[in-house]
């Protein structure tokens, strides 16, 4: 599992998600983190208004996964910013060959559902993959998640 949290709330789930399912956790923490002013939504300056204004943004990422091509499933989590997965999500999928993987997203938002966020990613990924439809789930209810593990994985 790699997740996205810029203020915590999507790595909780996630970290909970991972417990559940016995995955292992990846966070994907940006080279330059954002700070409060940075992400916010109210000011059409901010960085992240900047970014996601501008569909080739790609934030740089801290780390890598090493040993990607050893999973043949990846869950995906990212906070929902401006209906769309953050910038960084398509920073990450591009990063790595991801083909003959399974991919199954899940958002945490304020309100919007998962809406087009994940099929928006689907152009960062090239070769054969199979997408699960994404969800989302703000707080992880274990006998939901399990049920939701249960038939994506
Ligand atoms: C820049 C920005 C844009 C956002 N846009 C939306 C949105 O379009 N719809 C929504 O329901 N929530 C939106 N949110 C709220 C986040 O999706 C929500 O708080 C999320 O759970 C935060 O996750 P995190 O703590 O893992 O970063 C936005 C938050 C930020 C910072």
């Amino acid at each position: 599992m790699a997740v996205f949290s810029a203020s915590g709330v999507t790595k909780k789930v996630g970290e909970e998600i991972a417990r559940i399912a016995g995955a292992d956790f990846f966070e994907i923490v940006p080279e330059k983190i954002y700070t409060d002013d940075d992400l916010n939504w109210m000011n059409k300056q901010s960085r992240s208004s900047i970014e996601m204004n501008d569909l080739s943004s790609r934030p740089k990422i801290a780390g890598t996964v090493s040993d990607m091509d050893s999973y043949d499933k990846l869950i995906i989590g990212f906070p929902i910013w401006w209906g769309v997965a953050p910038r960084i999500i398509d920073t990450f999928l591009e990063s790595y060959d991801l083909s003959g993987k399974t991919i199954i997203p899940f958002c945490t938002s304020g309100g919007s559902g998962v809406g087009r966020s994940d099929e928006e990613l689907h152009k960062d990924v090239s070769g054969s993959v199979k997408w699960k439809k994404g969800v989302q789930i703000n707080r992880p209810d274990e006998a939901l998640v399990k049920k939701w593990l249960d038939e994506v994985l």
